[in-house]
């Protein structure tokens, strides 16, 4: 049997644990897996483009166990009421194939992007890193500010969105959190200025320059996780330029990152040689640090592993019958001749 997995089953898991410890655990799931880098199978994802928006598939597998997330991002989604990121995944067992987990993977993805940025953010961030901006104030935007808040001990949000209800928004769902302060913001300027870090988070279809060079601090770390499609960025390439840039897989972020901008041989540090101690996050305080986050299918993985291990500990969930299971392997057919045939409601009414 699968087990399932909706979306009111992780609410409720993520209730029960509390969102700020799932995003702790989250991460040290993601960070597990990152420390074993070389067992992962590894690729760009594969991505259907449209006019409004992509939809992507992200494999991976580590030899035993093998995952996928569906994902699409379609910027305009909102205009008819629909979310701009929701996706799906399912974990399954590499020696037979046979899916173990059907699980929903919207939440799911807020909490593990959130956790990821925070994860990254603390070899990058300066360790007196007390205030973040974030533009962008969408359906991602609780999660981050609370993984900084948790993991970085951020104390000073400045929110800014081109859109206001979205910031009154955002603010309204921190005000659980008193000890986290949460200020409006009139521009990008305002929320970026004197800004330790900074979280670009918006969806537009464009080559958006959400941050400029003058924008930029000396110290500053920019988690930028908005720009993550072809013809999709958020920060101006001289931003890039001058600063150190991290990145989750280099094949997959050349094609979708910030960086995409640059050309193909321009330096990046790839995140599992910072978990593995290879190489140092940050080098100094003066230096601009930028997070290209793209999501990786590691990260999924780590995601599917977390929600079973939570669904199992907390006995929630469903298994469903989503692969047959005959009586003679070889006879298939057999299940057509043991299911009474579904009678049409009109002649149900008749009879
Ligand atoms: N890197 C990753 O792993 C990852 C994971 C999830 C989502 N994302 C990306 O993050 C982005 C945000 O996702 P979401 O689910 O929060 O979307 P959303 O549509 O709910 O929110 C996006 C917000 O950005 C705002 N915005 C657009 N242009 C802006 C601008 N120029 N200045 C300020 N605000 C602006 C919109 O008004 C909106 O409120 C998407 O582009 C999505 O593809 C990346």
């Amino acid at each position: 049997m699968t087990l399932f997995i909706d979306v009111d089953h992780v609410a409720r898991l993520f209730a029960t644990v509390g969102i700020r410890r799932a995003i702790r655990e989250m991460a040290d799931y993601i960070e597990a897996d990152y420390s074993r880098w070389a067992q992962f199978d590894k690729s760009p994802r594969t991505a259907n483009h449209s006019a409004k928006g992509v939809i992507e598939l992200m494999p991976t597998d580590d030899g035993q166990r093998y995952s996928f997330k569906y994902v699409n991002g379609h910027p305009d989604n909102g205009q008819s009421n629909l979310l701009t990121v929701m996706a799906f995944g399912v974990l399954a067992d590499v020696h037979s194939g046979y899916p173990t987990l059907l699980s929903e993977l919207t939440l799911t993805t807020a909490v593990r992007t959130a956790a990821t940025s925070a994860l990254v953010a603390k070899s990058l961030a300066r360790p007196d890193a007390r205030i973040m901006a974030i533009i962008g104030n969408g359906a991602q935007s609780e999660f981050q500010a609370l993984a900084f808040h948790e993991m970085l001990s951020i104390k000073e949000l400045r929110i800014f969105d081109i859109d206001r209800d979205a910031s009154l928004k955002l603010k309204r769902n921190l005000a659980a959190f008193p000890d986290l302060e949460v200020i409006l913001a009139g521009s990008a300027q305002e929320a970026v200025k004197g800004a330790d870090i900074v979280t670009t988070v918006t969806a537009d279809k464009a080559y958006a320059t959400i941050l400029t060079p003058e924008m930029i601090e000396p110290g500053m770390h920019i988690n930028a996780v908005g720009g993550d499609c072809p013809g999709k960025t958020e920060l101006h390439a001289e931003i890039l330029r001058n600063a150190r840039v991290i990145v989750e897989f280099e094949p997959q972020t050349r094609i979708e990152g910030d960086i995409q901008q640059l050309e193909a041989d321009f330096p990046v540090v790839e995140f599992f040689r910072i978990v593995q101690g290879e190489i140092k996050g940050r080098e100094n305080d003066a230096q601009v640090t930028v997070f290209d986050s793209v999501g990786f299918a590691l990260e999924d993985f780590s995601s599917l592993r977390y929600v079973l291990d939570l669904a199992q500990e907390h006995a929630i969930g469903e298994h469903i019958h989503l692969v047959p299971r005959p009586a003679n392997i070889k006879d298939l057919y057999q299940i057509l001749d043991q299911q009474p045939a579904i009678v049409p409601s009109r002649l149900r009414t008749v009879s």
